[in-house]
């Protein structure tokens, strides 16, 4: 059989270099993106650092309460190249949560969540929970003191939960306390939700490409002069972005492995001894700070992960037809005013609890909520309803 024939009879049951071609090379994208485009591919990216250096430790670890400790240790101490892995691993963890939070920033500024990439978006806030389920779980297992006083936090939260808090904390915990079989549990959930995540990146992909992309001007391309093939245009610039990503990367962990951990967690867990202050990393503490701002446990924990759950309805709470922020000179500073919160909520959070930042988180949680409940939905109405017309015609792509 001929080379020719070979590839005809294959393509013509599985076309997969087809797809390929139509799908990543000639895929037609808007040709005024701006480098926050650049951050779908860096996710992408420490996903696959994650999951190959998790590989490589999940081999060397020990999901006991006695071992799992200084399984961790041996790995860092003692096999071969066992820090670089076990570095490119937490670093990799911060790196994808940065890049996530810089991900879902561009995303509001430019209207990203609107029709019609709605799907887009609720498959991207999907994989958000699922990243922060797996990083949660896999904090726990180094066994150190603020994996087992985290987890334990944690778990007396969920117990506020009426009905089912309590058979849920009894669920993971699976013992009268946090031990063996807990730890046990959430060696499983840490990789089995890494094997989610890829799955649902390839449906949040999927769905992005039925629907193509937005830009930044928030106008879909109507002329073919308006866009440009991804390769080799798109190839080359997420190419240039991902040496600097890397170059932060390697930054991070030949220079700083140590900035971005908590001290305490390189101390093994006793349950005896609480430490001082109980803090989560710095990716979770916006979240910490809504916590304990509520004086309510359940109050703390509703408004918490309603932070979240709220940005699947921004859809539809906005209202307003004008897609990208850029054209919204009173939407862009509400906005800002939005990020700004969630930076206090992070800071107050990675600090010991004082009547100040007490306030402060207060104050920003009230600004949060009512950025999605009133401004997205009451803006437009005091908006230009003309401008989407002058709009159209200026920026027309
Ligand atoms: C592991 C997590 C994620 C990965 C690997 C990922 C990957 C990607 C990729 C490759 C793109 C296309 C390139 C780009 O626009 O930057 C993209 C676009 C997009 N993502 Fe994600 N993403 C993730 C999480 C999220 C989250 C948490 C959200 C929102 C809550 C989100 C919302 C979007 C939206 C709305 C777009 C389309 C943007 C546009 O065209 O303007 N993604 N994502």
């Amino acid at each position: 059989m001929s080379n020719r024939s070979q590839t005809g009879w294959l393509a013509s049951r599985f076309p997969i270099a087809a797809s390929f071609r139509r799908q990543y090379l000639d895929f037609a994208m808007p040709r005024n993106l701006n480098y926050l485009w650049n951050f779908g591919a860096f996710l992408t990216i420490a996903l696959v650092f994650l999951v190959v250096s998790g590989i490589f430790l999940a081999i060397n670890y020990t999901p006991t309460i006695t071992s799992a400790f200084s399984s961790v240790e041996k790995i860092d101490r003692a096999i071969a190249s066992g820090w670089f892995i076990r570095s490119l691993h937490i670093g990799g963890v911060s790196m994808l949560f940065a890049a996530l939070y810089i991900h879902i920033a561009r995303s509001l500024y430019y209207g990203s969540y609107k029709a019609p990439r709605e799907l887009v978006w609720i498959t991207g806030l999907c994989l958000l929970i699922l990243v922060m389920l797996a990083a949660f779980a896999g904090y726990i297992l180094p066994w150190g003191q603020m994996s087992f006083w985290g987890a334990t936090v944690v778990i007396n939260a969920l117990k506020a939960l009426p009905l089912v808090g309590t058979p849920l904390s009894n669920w993971l915990l699976g013992d009268s306390s946090l031990g063996d079989v807990a730890l046990h549990r959430f060696f499983i959930l840490h990789f089995v939700t890494a094997f989610a995540i890829i799955g649902i990146v390839t449906l949040h992909v999927a769905t992005l490409h039925v629907v193509g992309p937005n830009n930044p001007a928030g106008i879909e391309p109507r002329r073919p002069e308006a866009t440009l093939p991804f390769h080799p245009y798109y190839t080359t610039k997420d190419g240039l972005g991902l040496c600097l990503f890397l170059m932060i990367y390697a930054g991070l962990i030949f220079f700083l492995p140590d900035i971005l951990t908590l001290a305490s967690n390189y101390v093994e867990a006793n349950p005896l001894v609480t430490p001082r202050d109980i803090m989560p990393e710095w990716y979770f503490s916006p979240f910490y700070a809504i916590l304990r701002a509520v004086p309510s446990k359940l109050g703390g924990l509703l408004l918490a992960s309603g932070s979240v759950l709220l940005l699947f309805f921004t859809p539809w709470l906005d209202r307003s037809p004008i897609r990208s922020a850029r054209h919204r000179p009173r939407m862009r500073w509400a906005l800002r005013g939005a990020f700004l919160a969630f930076i206090l909520l992070g800071l107050a959070g990675s600090r010991p609890l004082t009547e100040g930042w007490l306030w402060i988180s207060r104050a920003a949680t009230i600004y949060w909520y009512a950025y999605f409940l009133l401004v997205l939905p009451l803006l437009p109405r005091i908006e230009n309803p003309n401008a989407m017309s002058s709009i159209q015609d200026t920026h027309c792509l």
